[in-house]
C-alpha cells in the first residue's frame, strides 16, 4: 500500500519532520520566505491526505472541496482563522493547531512590544543610529512608565494569562475582560474581571489577546479608542481583524490615545506606505509573536505529530473542530 501524501506549504526545518517521514510521503514548497501560490496549493491539495499549513494560507471551501483524500489540516499557529473550520468539520477533516508550545514565547513578545512602545525604543535606537544624538536632555526620548500602571487584557486565554503573569513582575494592576471568568488568574495573579467598557476607560495599557472570531471582528473602533485615556497605549498581538485600522489611525492623529504597538494587521504583510506607519508613536512588527527558534521548532514538531496521529487513526494532541 502506498504511503499517505503530506504537502507542506512552506520550507520548514527538516529535522522536525522525521516523525512524519516514517509514515508518509512528504513534499514541501521549497521556499522559506514566499508563500505557496494559490494554484499550487489547489493542485497539491487534490492528492493530499494531510496539509501542513501556515497562517498565511487561506484554507477555504475551494481548497477543502478540491481535496478528496484530505484527512487533516494542521496549522503552524495557535490561531486558525485562516481555515474554514465549519466546512472542514462537515467534511470530517480534522483541523489541528499548536497551542501551549508557543504561550510563553508569544507572551514575551507581547510584553516586549508593550515596553518598546511605552519607552519608545525603536525611535530611540534610530535616533542613535542616525547620528541625531547631540546632547543629553532631561526629556530626551521620554516615554511612559510601565511599572505600577494598569494593564487591561482583552482575551484572557492561555497567552493573555501569561502576559498577566509578566505584568505582576512590574507591579502592575491587572484588569481583564473575557467571555468567561478566569478564577485561577484572579486568585494567582490578582487579576480583576471588569466589563469591556471599564477596561478600556481605566487601563493605561489596553492589550488585545482575543482570537479572531465573529464576536471580536472590528471590536476596536474609533468610539472605543475615544473612550480610552489620552495617555493609553494600545497593544495588539492577536489578529488584525479585531481593529478597524482607519479608526486607529484617526485616533492616533487626533491624540485620543498616546501610542500603539502592533504585531498583527488586517492584511499581512503591510507595505511601508501603510497609513499607521507614518506615526512615530506606532511600533509595528511583522507578526512575530511566536517567532523564536526554539518555539518554531516545537511548533513544527507538534504539527508533524498532529498529522501523524490523524493518519494513524489516533487522536491528535491539538484539534479545534467542535
Ligand atoms: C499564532 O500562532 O496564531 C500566532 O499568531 C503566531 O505568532
Amino acid at each position: 500500500m502506498s504511503k499517505p501524501y503530506v504537502y507542506i506549504t512552506r520550507n520548514v526545518p527538516a529535522e522536525s519532520l522525521e516523525p512524519l517521514r516514517d509514515v508518509a510521503e512528504v513534499e514541501m514548497w521549497p521556499h522559506k520566505e514566499t508563500p505557496v501560490p494559490r494554484e499550487v496549493l489547489l493542485e497539491k491539495a487534490k492528492t493530499s491526505d494531510a496539509l501542513f499549513t501556515m497562517l498565511s494560507d487561506k484554507i477555504d471551501a475551494e481548497v477543502l472541496d478540491s481535496a478528496e483524500n484530505l484527512k487533516v489540516v494542521a496549522n503552524l499557529a495557535v490561531g486558525f482563522d485562516n481555515i474554514d473550520v465549519p466546512h472542514a468539520t462537515e467534511k470530517k477533516i480534522a483541523v489541528c493547531n499548536t497551542p501551549e508550545v508557543l504561550t510563553d514565547t508569544t507572551a514575551d513578545l507581547t510584553f516586549a512590544l508593550l515596553m518598546a512602545t511605552a519607552r519608545r525604543l525603536p525611535e530611540a535606537v534610530d535616533y542613535v543610529k542616525n547620528g541625531e544624538w547631540q546632547n543629553w536632555a532631561p526629556l530626551l526620548m521620554a516615554g511612559h512608565d510601565v511599572h505600577h500602571k494598569t494593564i487591561g487584557i482583552v482575551g484572557m486565554g492561555r497567552i493573555g494569562q501569561t502576559v498577566a503573569k509578566r505584568a505582576t513582575g512590574f507591579d502592575m494592576n491587572i484588569l481583564y475582560h473575557n467571555r468567561s471568568r478566569k478564577t485561577e488568574a484572579e486568585n494567582e495573579l490578582g487579576a480583576s474581571y471588569v466589563s469591556f467598557d471599564e477596561l478600556i476607560e481605566t487601563s493605561d495599557f489596553v492589550v488585545c489577546m482575543a482570537p479572531a472570531t465573529n464576536d471580536t471582528e472590528d471590536l476596536f473602533t474609533y468610539e472605543v479608542f475615544e473612550k480610552m485615556k489620552s495617555s493609553a497605549i494600545f497593544i495588539n498581538a492577536s489578529r488584525g481583524s479585531v481593529v478597524v485600522e482607519n479608526d486607529l489611525e484617526k485616533a492616533l492623529a487626533n491624540k485620543e490615545i498616546a501610542a500603539a504597538g502592533l504585531d498583527v494587521f488586517r492584511h499581512e504583510p503591510i507595505g511601508a506606505d501603510h497609513p499607521l506607519l507614518k506615526h512615530s508613536n506606532v511600533v509595528a512588527l511583522p507578526h512575530i509573536g511566536s517567532a523564536s527558534v526554539e518555539t518554531r521548532k516545537e511548533m513544527t514538531a507538534l504539527v508533524s505529530r498532529n498529522i501523524r496521529n490523524v493518519l494513524e487513526g489516533n487522536s491528535p494532541e491539538a484539534i479545534v473542530n467542535e
